[in-house]
């Protein structure tokens, strides 16, 4: 089913179509809502979303729209090469209800790629039985910064109702700004005091009744990109890492992407990532299991130069940054900055973009009364 699937993608040009249609909405919202008064903060930002990742807090003004334009149509091609790949390979999560979960989601590129790609596949199935068992798709996300939130706020709202649109397409990205603002603030069972209306006597007086509720957060599939760029942050984030893979359903699947592993930098970072995750203890009093890895330094590229979604990265890249520049580029960017931008912009300039993927499968069970 899934090679049929990649087949009917191929033969309709989906993925390009999807990229493009996305591409064309994001450019038209930022063009239309900054003034020009913001446009010099976004100018101001350019060399710090592309340098400075590991410094800054995301909430410097003018960063999501500068993040933005260099960065969210590359990830975004990235992620829908990382989706095809897991549904090649048949571990994404195909089930009646999937519920998604993104850690430090930025403007959030995976998540429009993991709607895209779970709603061409609903579409698929469609055509071909006439009834997909995708029946619906839940994408939760936590981020820290309020540039981030605000712009996946009014982008969403923006992308789904406000554009001219060639068709019905909507994106799962919620409105909702984050259901926690920290990672270290992420819990999947909240518990919450609620009272109510009833009235309960005790020793002669009159209390309200109050009972404890939980909520429950159980996902299929969790993200996390380009987050944990040292040791230190994945010791850091030790808990949360261990916790959103011992509270995935079963055959959920946690997907780390990130810069390829090999340099000294970053091999690291995934061998403290795959203890965390593999050493966990997967068990309680009704429940056992594990999780296993079913992807490993799995290395991507595509092209900058030889592809057509690398050239439209570089065309948003350039249109961007001329139109918050106001064309004024010499004046209003940084030297290294520009060094860089024009460097892209050569018609000889040839750059293969490379990351690599890491995935664990979550599987449990009922333990057996002994
Ligand atoms: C380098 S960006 C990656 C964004 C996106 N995942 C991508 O691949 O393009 C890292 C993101 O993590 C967020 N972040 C950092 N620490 C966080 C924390 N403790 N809780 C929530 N978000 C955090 C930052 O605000 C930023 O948006």
């Amino acid at each position: 089913m899934n090679d049929e699937f990649v087949k009917w993608l191929e033969k309709n040009d989906l993925l390009y179509e999807r990229f493009c249609e996305l591409n064309k909405r994001l450019t038209s919202f930022l063009y239309k809502y900054t003034d020009d008064n913001s446009k010099t903060e976004v100018c101001n930002r350019f060399s710090d979303v592309l340098k400075n990742c590991d410094v800054i807090t995301y909430d410097e003004e003018g960063v999501s729209a500068a993040y933005t334009v260099l960065h969210f149509m590359d990830r975004y091609h990235r992620f829908q090469l990382v989706f095809l790949e897991l549904l090649e390979k048949g571990i994404l999560p195909i089930k009646s209800r999937i519920d998604i979960l993104d850690l430090g989601s930025g403007p959030g590129p995976s998540m429009y790629a993991m709607s895209d790609m779970y709603e061409l596949y609903r579409k698929f199935e469609i055509e071909k039985k006439k009834e997909s068992k995708i029946k619906e798709i839940n994408i939760d996300y936590v981020e820290r910064s309020n540039e981030f939130t605000n712009f996946l706020h009014h982008f969403t709202e923006y992308a789904n109702y406000t554009d001219d649109k060639v068709d019905e397409w909507k994106y799962h990205v919620p409105y909702h700004h984050t259901i926690f603002r920290d990672i270290n603030d992420l819990v999947f069972n909240e518990k919450h005091r609620i009272f109510r209306n009833e009235y309960e006597e005790i020793e002669g007086e009159w209390y309200q009744v109050q009972e404890i509720q939980t909520v429950k957060r159980r996902y299929d599939l969790a993200v996390l990109s380009n987050f944990l760029t040292n040791v230190d942050m994945v010791e850091r984030f030790n808990k949360q890492l261990k916790d959103t893979a011992f509270f995935l359903r079963n055959r959920g699947l946690f997907v780390v992407v990130g810069a390829i592993g090999s340099s000294e930098k970053y091999r690291p970072v995934y061998e403290e990532i795959d203890k965390i995750i593999l050493k966990n203890r997967y068990r309680t009093k009704r429940f056992e299991g594990y999780c296993n890895k079913v992807l490993s330094e799995h290395r991507m590229e595509y092209s900058f130069s030889n592809d057509r979604f690398g050239k439209d990265v570089i065309s948003t890249i350039k249109d961007g940054v001329t139109f918050f520049t106001d064309n004024e580029l010499e004046e209003r960017l940084d030297k290294e900055f520009l060094k860089d931008f024009n460097k892209w912009i050569a018609p000889d300039y040839n750059k293969s973009i490379k990351w690599e993927v890491n995935a664990y499968k979550r599987r449990s069970w009922l333990r057996k009364n002994k």
